[in-house]
């Protein structure tokens, strides 16, 4: 019996761009691995150069270049190549915000996570727990320290948004999950007289230090050693809060014991910023903080994203309030970070 032919009104191209998708993070991994972008820099611009420098295949190295340049992190130029921005701000291993190691991170751990997709959506049991101390401490010690380069550049801006280098007196600070303290440097770094309090888990704060280190604010920090559940903190002392990206692997209610926390130890008039992945209110975009989602599901049990609407209400019932996304350079209105006041 013969088939009616298929009809189709849309082309597939919606799961032909997610293919595509995979297609290209091996690409750009590939391109990492081989360290195609330094040659570039050195000004070796043909695929023959590039492959007679590095000793690789021509062919391959011309594919691999052509594919770089439809991802906009090559460009044609004179028969050459040439480092778009990014490339040379983020893939450079010379650029004080190479991201090699972020990614190494999402192959290695992210992606292992990310194959039991299947099996944690039947069972309901996360992955792991990454924001429990044991595991936590396995886990973000790394991914702290490679987190660093992604958001020292909106750090630095929520710095100068925020006029961190006016605050006079003597300003206390707390990041909280501070992480490499990537939020607060770019803060310590325009006001001198800003103190700044750490707290994360004490491996990870070995981190912290070697970053304050770095960039020479250590002499003003202090370090809170622990689960912030356990932590205790002295009411009404801080002018500043951060909690850059330690919401989302805590989940709706924990969040809200944290705020309360929080509220209690910020001085009226205190700020506190938090920088988020958020999804419109509908959730229907952006696809990036959709699929971080996903990935808080795999690895903690109460994990989510917040929308700005749904840290708002959060933030207004636990004393805060004039909450309002900042508006960053970059980020078109749609910026990762939300700041409010204590009444
Ligand atoms: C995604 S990292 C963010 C680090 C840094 N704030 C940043 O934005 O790059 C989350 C951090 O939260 C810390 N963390 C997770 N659960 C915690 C808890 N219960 N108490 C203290 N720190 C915690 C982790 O150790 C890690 O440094």
């Amino acid at each position: 019996m013969l088939i009616a032919p298929p009809k189709s009104t849309v082309p597939p191209l919606a799961l032909t761009g997610v293919l595509v998708g995979q297609w290209a993070t091996n690409a750009l991994f590939t391109a990492i691995d081989l360290d195609i972008f330094a040659p570039i820099k050195d000004g070796q611009t043909t695929a023959s150069a590039i492959a007679k420098k590095l000793k690789l295949d021509e062919k391959g190295v011309a594919v691999i270049l052509d594919g770089l340049v439809g991802m906009q992190l090559l460009e044609r130029k004179n028969g050459g190549y040439n480092l778009t921005d990014v490339a040379e701000l983020y893939l450079l291993k010379s650029s004080p915000l190479y991201l090699g190691d972020f990614f190494a991170f999402g192959r290695g751990p992210g992606a292992e996570a990310w194959k039991s997709l299947g099996e944690v959506i039947r069972t309901g049991k996360p992955k792991q727990e990454v924001n429990k101390e044991e595991t936590a401490e396995k886990f973000f010690p790394d991914l702290a320290a490679a987190l660093f380069p992604l958001n020292y550049t909106t750090a630095a801006m929520v710095a100068d948004e925020l006029k961190i280098d006016k605050l006079a007196g003597a300003p206390h600070a707390l990041d909280v999950a501070a992480g490499s303290a990537v939020w607060s440097i770019p803060m310590a770094e325009r006001c001198s007289n800003l103190k700044v309090d750490a707290l994360d888990f004490p491996v990870v704060l070995k981190v912290a230090e070697r970053f304050t280190q770095k960039y020479g604010v250590q002499d003003r920090y202090q370090y809170l050693s622990g689960d912030w559940r356990e932590v205790t903190l002295q009411p009404n002392s801080y002018d500043l809060v951060i909690l850059g990206h330690i919401l989302h692997s805590e989940g709706a209610a924990a969040s809200k014991l944290l705020l309360d926390k929080l509220q209690k130890a910020v001085k009226s008039g205190g700020r506190i910023v938090i920088a988020e992945f958020m999804p419109n209110e509908h959730r229907t975009g952006p696809l990036f903080p959709l699929l971080f989602a996903i990935n808080m599901y795999l690895q903690t049990s109460d994990g989510c994203v917040f929308s700005v609407a749904e840290l708002k209400s959060l933030l207004e019932s636990n004393g805060f309030h004039e909450v309002k996304r900042l508006d960053l350079p970059f980020f078109k209105g749609e910026s990762p970070v939300v700041v409010a006041t204590k009444k």
